[in-house]
């Protein structure tokens, strides 16, 4: 296995935002989420020591290769080279004999704020590693990427990696997949980052709490997230951002109910609200990262200026359709 020195892979997934149904996706509720255009890439190199070598910005690496195999690795989940490792450990069995490789990720994805940087990561990296040694196939490289996740948060309904690998704007089911959602009109969605990192398995734990210690109330919860998916994906495929907005907005309230909100994230809901946003919330775990704010079309630079100005750190939401793409050899990008 791997005698191509000199050759690499470099795969990259797009982070997401969920713009309906998070926390709810766990219990088997649909979600909506769509790719954004940040990127994470693992790029993978075969060299010719017994290493498995590992960078990322100043952090690095090496884990030995013994007998053809990396051994359990001891990198804490909160790590962000656990994906990686995960995926590799995961997937050798596949792989065969395993030889030296270097690893280098790459990320454009801020970190624990809501948008998905693991599942990107573990995106790329089941990516990277199935088209070096075999063939790319998409379901595949999602199927090895949300297993690396259920490592990090091992209740992951598996949406953000669904979002990661393919792309686009996507009404999600755990039971029966997902199915893309076109638009006709030109959305614009502003990003507030709070800097306040969460952990993904804590917030998902805290919910689940409240699940068992109030199962009515929760039942009512999803059941009215399952109605607002509904009407939300009519409002995207029709355009109708008006509703659109007083949507997210009623999700937001249902996310309060779950305890997963955090005084920094409703004070950015309100500043976006009254600088004219059609309706916001929290996205993703929720506890700090995120909120998204739906502009609407007609004077959003006046909006995405005023809030620029009270929220330095929001920036516009360029959607992704490509989901995970490949580049092999030299230069060719090869988009499947
Ligand atoms: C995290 O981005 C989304 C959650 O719904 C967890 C999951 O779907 O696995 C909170």
């Amino acid at each position: 296995m791997n005698e191509n020195h000199g050759m690499y892979v470099r795969a990259s997934a797009p982070a997401k935002l969920t713009l309906f149904g998070e926390h709810f996706v766990v219990y088997g509720s649909p979600a909506i989420l769509a790719s954004i255009n940040k990127r994470i890439s693992v790029t993978l190199k075969p060299n010719r020591m017994n290493t498995v070598s590992i960078k990322y910005g100043r952090m690095r690496m090496d884990v030995p290769i013994i007998n053809g195999r990396v051994h359990k690795m001891g990198t804490s989940s909160r790590s962000f080279l656990h994906p990686i490792l995960s995926c590799l450990f995961d997937m050798q069995s596949e792989l065969g004999s395993l030889s030296g490789l270097d690893v280098l990720i790459e990320s454009q994805v801020p970190h624990g704020e809501g948008l998905g940087s693991s599942a990107a990561s573990c995106v790329a990296a089941a990516g990277a590693f199935y088209s070096l040694f075999f063939k790319k196939d998409r379901k595949k490289i999602f199927e090895a990427a949300a297993q690396a996740e259920r490592t990090i948060h091992k209740h992951s309904s598996g949406a953000d990696c669904y979002a990661s690998t393919f792309g686009g704007i996507l009404h999600y089911k755990p039971t029966s997949g997902h199915r893309r959602i076109s638009i006709k009109k030109k959305i614009l969605f502003v990003i507030c980052t709070t800097g306040i990192k969460h952990r993904t398995q804590n917030l998902v734990l805290r919910v689940k709490r409240m699940k068992e210690n109030n199962p009515t109330e929760f039942r009512g919860l999803a059941k009215r997230a399952n109605n607002i998916c509904s009407d939300a994906r009519r409002a995207l495929v029709f355009g109708n951002y008006e509703a659109l907005g007083t949507l997210l907005t009623e999700n937001h309230e249902l996310l309060k109910k779950l305890n997963v909100s955090h005084p920094k994230l409703e004070e950015f809901i309100d500043i976006c609200t009254n600088s004219g946003a059609l309706g916001c919330k929290l996205t993703g775990a929720g506890g700090g990262g995120s909120i998204i704010a739906l502009i609407p079309n007609r004077d959003s630079r006046n909006i995405i200026s005023d809030i620029g100005k009270k929220i330095p750190q929001s920036m516009l939401a360029e959607l992704d359709f490509d989901g995970i793409q490949i580049a092999q050899g030299l230069n060719s990008i090869k988009k499947f």
